[in-house]
């Protein structure tokens, strides 16, 4: 579907929907009752080689239907027959095993094939349940529709796509439905209607199921499912509708449960006949977008229980008309356009046992009536601007709650030390309030925990040891950003469970010391941005495979010694940030049996030696970074088939090579380049220009010669900015030097990054006009080289320039004056060069007056410059006039600042790397809300200035 979200990641969104659907089929079917396994009950034969034929169509290969063998066939697996005639009632074929769609198990006993129409021989067959099995985007056949005596029939998540048969449409006495969740037939195939005619037919059905089934094409909408009098469950969830649903009359309002779920409306009023199902119990508009001018839509609706109206617009006066409905238990208002404070009248929903209003425009206190809705078992007001200091008295009541997220807010959590709260929580998320400075000593009494965020929570203490404790059974912890003290957790090594990942996140703490071991029960460990010491510790001895962890992050600490091989041993690893610490040695070999990672940082340490041929196994790697190493010999050749790669970092270092063709040609995905500073000899090749996603390009700092290619133009990402399949990196960031600051890209920011730096190498010939194409470009650098001619007249295309700089080459001729167009323009360098003649003004360069931007062109004047251009004689032909006049003596000081200052800081561009997947990464094992908010969230916070 195209699924619009307000958040970025609707695909991990929708893994995490299908990983979670509920089991639906715990239908009531009436006439199942006479149903049973009656061993003695003889069968009929025709059905007997009907069901023999059926089995013979289908793919077993758990060998589940191993009993389908001999003439009782009432006694086969999943069958069912009337107790007096034999005839087959119930053929039940739904998987079963749970549904975890990655495990083999599940997966090898699904059964698939194709189905036969003996079926149909099965005349008297009320039952049908194929779900949870994979027919690899078979269509549902016509057949079923002759079933006439159908009852029940779930087909869903049992791989089925295509168009579905108004077939079915024949099956008059259908009480249930279930066609939902189509996901495991290829995406393209989805289960789809054109027309939902067929389902008028269906009269007497009270489920229907339809989530994910395509109806974008569905010409009349709900009107079909208007005609069904007897409707109580309708899920329509990821449905695509597109179309309002517009209805004259509400026919179904016996309807209990509706699912409207993650639809494409394009119409955002909410539909104003679902005011008239009074009957509603759960109504399910998520991710919809709506509003509600009428302000009165939930008026009438007090039978409510579940509501979920999470991602849509409604504003404070819904909640308000909500409070009627004081059935509801469950009210999910996540997302929405709720300002002001928390409405009073949420003390009227005293049944309440789960309320949700994150991601809104709260602020204020938090009503002290919601502190009395003591059936409470989760609370989640995180991210909004809620104020206020909650004491002990606050949770007084609430003894129920398993739940508690306060993330995001202005609150502070002020309770004594001796603190025992009334609950025992198994969430507790306090990311961004203030908990500290002291450590909090009422987790003690939290036995149960099972996630525990308190990022930036103000900490300032030495982790308790009762906490080390409590810490092994919590599966995921988030303490970073605080100033929390000693050594970090000791970690317990014992096998991980397989269907438990443990995240122990710590970063940006104060944690010294060294570690003694490393944790093989946890699936991703951050202890980034500590002063941790010591070596990184090897893994114990006769620890076979320990194949748990999927991130590790040691990066920005002391760690010396040696990159421990058995490091390697993490078979899963798709996160290794080991940058920026004082390893040395080389870089293992067996690295490259990693064939997971994605993003590998060694940056900035001292590693040595060649890189090792082995990393061209890593196919999936999508960010190197080896930057800032003593690194030397020749790229390997099998980087060629790193073809996922999408930026490179291997600037500051001390390779020598020519820069390889197969760059250009193979590593088509890279938007993020970077060689500066390494022996890099020969000429720039034509070949990187088919990197047409590059945004970032730095060659500067090596022995580059020849002439810049005309070509650059082919890298239509610096062209035309964005690609069409804008890859979404979420939070990461890329830490920048620009114009002398330090800034931090976040997520749309880096989208904007887009420069060029070849400064400091040995380039001749002229400017190429092809660069002037180039008009997303912020940073051009092409200073310090044997560059002639004149600046190309249309520079000024370059309308996003903030950095440019020219100096020192041998450029003549004037300064064009298209100069003045580059409305961005803060740093401009052209010191060092011939320029001649007047310096244009205008716009933006009437604020660039540091005369020595143009210092050290004897023929150029006027402003900012001291001679004015009408006591200079103009130009002659013969180039400028060289004449020492007065002001030269200050130049050989305001070089230095202009010539290389501005030079070496943009040459410095993207040092620090980036640190591509982490956050997203992360964040994709939280529950959806969680990771909706970190996308959200814009931190503010500066870094600190990190050169050595
Ligand atoms: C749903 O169907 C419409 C047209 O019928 C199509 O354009 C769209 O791509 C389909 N969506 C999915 C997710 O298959
Ligand atoms: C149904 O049974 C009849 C009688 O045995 C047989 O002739 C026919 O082929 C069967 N139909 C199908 C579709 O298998
Ligand atoms: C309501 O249902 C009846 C029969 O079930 C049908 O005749 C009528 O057209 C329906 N009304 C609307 C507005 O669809
Ligand atoms: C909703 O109910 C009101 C009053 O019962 C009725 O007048 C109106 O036509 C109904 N609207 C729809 C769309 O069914
Ligand atoms: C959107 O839906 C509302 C309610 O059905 C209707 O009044 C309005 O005219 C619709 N707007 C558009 C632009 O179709």
């Amino acid at each position: 579907m195209e699924h619009h979200l307000l958040c970025t990641s609707s695909s991990l969104l929708l893994l995490f929907l299908f990983s979670s659907i509920p089991v639906t089929s715990q239908f009531t079917f009436g006439s199942s009752k006479q149903a049973h396994n009656y061993a003695n009950v003889s069968c009929i034969e025709n059905e007997r080689q009907a069901l023999l034929l059926f089995k013979h169509g289908l793919i077993d290969e758990s060998n589940r239907l191993s009993s389908w063998i001999g003439e009782g066939c009432c006694s086969w697996e999943g069958i069912s027959c009337h107790k007096t005639t034999g005839s087959v009632l119930k053929l039940d074929l739904r998987n079963t095993l749970p549904p975890y769609f990655d495990d083999d198990d599940y997966l090898k006993n699904q059964l698939g094939g194709h189905l036969s129409p003996s079926l149909v021989n099965l005349t008297n067959l009320q039952y049908l349940d194929l779900s949870l099995n994979n027919f690899s985007g078979i269509q549902v056949p016509a057949f079923l529709g002759l079933l006439k005596n159908l009852r029940y029939l779930n087909l869903s998540s049992a791989g089925f796509g295509g168009e579905i048969p108004h077939h079915l449409g024949n099956l008059s006495h259908l009480g249930y439905l279930d066609l939902g969740d189509s996901s495991s037939s290829p995406t393209s195939n989805w289960l789809r209607t054109k027309d939902l005619g067929w389902v008028a037919g269906l009269f007497s059905l009270k489920g229907l199921v339809l989530f994910s089934v395509n109806l974008t094409a569905a010409r009349d909408g709900l009107q079909s499912i208007n005609m069904l009098p007897s409707l109580t469950t309708l899920d329509l969830n990821s449905c695509g509708l597109f179309n309002h649903p517009h209805l004259s009359h509400v026919n179904f309002t016996s309807l209990a449960s509706l699912d409207l779920r993650e639809n494409n409306f394009s119409n955002y009023t909410a539909p104003p006949w679902l005011c008239n199902l009074t009957g509603l119990h759960d109504l399910h508009l998520g991710y919809n977008n709506l509003y509600d001018p009428t302000h009165g839509l939930f008026d009438q609706m007090t039978s409510l229980v579940h509501l979920d109206l999470s991602l849509n617009r409604f504003d404070t006066s819904t909640l308000k008309s909500l409070c009627n409905a004081s059935n509801l238990t469950y009210l999910d208002l996540s997302g929405n356009n709720f300002q002001g404070s928390i409405p009073s009248e949420i003390g009227q929903l005293s049944k309440l046992t789960n309320l949700v209003l994150a991601f809104n425009k709260l602020n204020g206190t938090i009503p002290t009536n919601l502190w009395q809705l003591t059936k409470l078992q989760a609370l989640d007001v995180g991210y909004n601007s809620l104020t206020g200091v909650l004491s002990e008295d606050h949770f007084a009541k609430l003894r129920e709650l398993k739940s508690l997220r306060l993330t995001g807010n202005s609150l502070a959590l002020n309770v004594s030390s001796s603190w025992v709260p009334p609950f025992q929580l198994h969430e507790i998320r306090m990311g961004f309030i203030i908990v500290g400075p002291r450590f909090p000593a009422w987790l003690r009494t939290q036995k149960e925990v099972e996630e525990l965020d308190m990022r930036n929570a103000s900490i300032s203490d030495a982790i308790p040891s009762w906490f080390r404790v409590l810490c092994r059974n919590i599966t995921s912890v988030d303490l970073s950003s605080n100033s929390l003290t000693g050594n970090p957790l000791e970690f317990k090594q014992h096998r991980p469970s397989r269907y438990r990942s443990r995240r122990i996140f710590l970063s940006s703490n104060k944690f010294d010391g060294s570690l003694k071991s490393l944790p093989l029960d946890i699936s991703d460990l951050d202890l980034s941005h500590n002063f941790l010491t010591g070596h990184i510790p090897q893994l114990e001895v006769g620890q076979t495979v320990v194949p748990g962890m999927r991130s590790l992050l040691l990066n920005d600490n002391r760690f010396t010694g040696t990159i421990p091989k058995n490091l390697c041993k993490w078979e899963y690893l798709y996160i290794l940030d080991l940058s920026n610490n004082l390893l040395s040695g080389r870089v293992p070999l067996c690295l490259g049996n990693l064939r997971d990672l994605k993003l590998l940082k060694l940056a900035n340490n001292s590693l040595s030696g060649q890189i090792p041929s082995s990393l061209g196994n890593l196919w999936q790697l999508s960010s190197l970074h080896l930057n800032g190493n003593k690194l030397v010999g020749k790229l390997p050749a099998s980087m060629q088939h790193l073809g996922n790669l999408e930026a490179l970092d291997l600037g500051d270092n001390g390779l020598k090579d020519i820069i390889p063709t197969w760059i250009g040609e193979r590593l088509s995905n890279l938007w993020f380049l970077r060689f500066q500073s390494n022996n890099f000899h020969g000429p720039i090749s034509d070949t990187l220009c088919q990197l047409s996603r590059l945004r970032v390009l730095n060659l500067a700092h090596n022995n580059l010669s020849g002439f810049i290619p005309h070509c650059f133009n082919n890298i239509s990402a610096m062209v035309s900015g964005l690609h069409g399949d804008g890859v979404i990196y979420g939070p990461e960031r890329l830490e920048d030097i620009k114009g002398g600051r330090e800034v931090e890209y976040y997520a749309l920011n880096l989208l904007l990054v887009n420069s060029v730096s070849l400064s400091a190498n040995n380039l001749v010939g002229e400017i190429p006009d092809e660069i002037m194409e180039l008009v997303q470009l912020q940073v051009l650098n092409l200073s310090q080289n044997h560059l002639t001619g004149k600046i190309p007249d249309k520079i000024g295309n370059l309308k996003q320039i903030e950095t440019l700089d020219l100096s020192m080459n041998a450029l003549f001729g004037a300064i064009p004056e298209s100069l003045s167009d580059m409305y961005s323009l803060n740093s401009l360098n052209l010191s060092h060069n011939k320029l001649s003649g007047p310096i244009p003004s205008g716009n933006q360069l009437q604020t660039l007056t540091d005369p020595s931007i143009y210092e050290g062109n004897s023929g150029l004047c006027g402003k900012p410059l001291p001679n004015s251009c009408w006591e200079h004689k103009l130009p002659t032909k013969n180039g400028p006039i060289d004449d020492d006049d007065e002001g030269h003596s200050e130049s050989d000081w305001s070089w230095f600042y202009a010539g290389i200052g501005p030079g070496f800081a943009v040459g410095l561009l993207g040092v620090l790397g980036i640190l591509l997947f982490k956050k997203s990464w992360r964040y994709a094992y939280f529950k959806f809300i969680e990771s909706a908010c970190d996308k959200i969230w814009v931190k503010t916070t500066r870094l600190r200035r990190k050169f050595r």
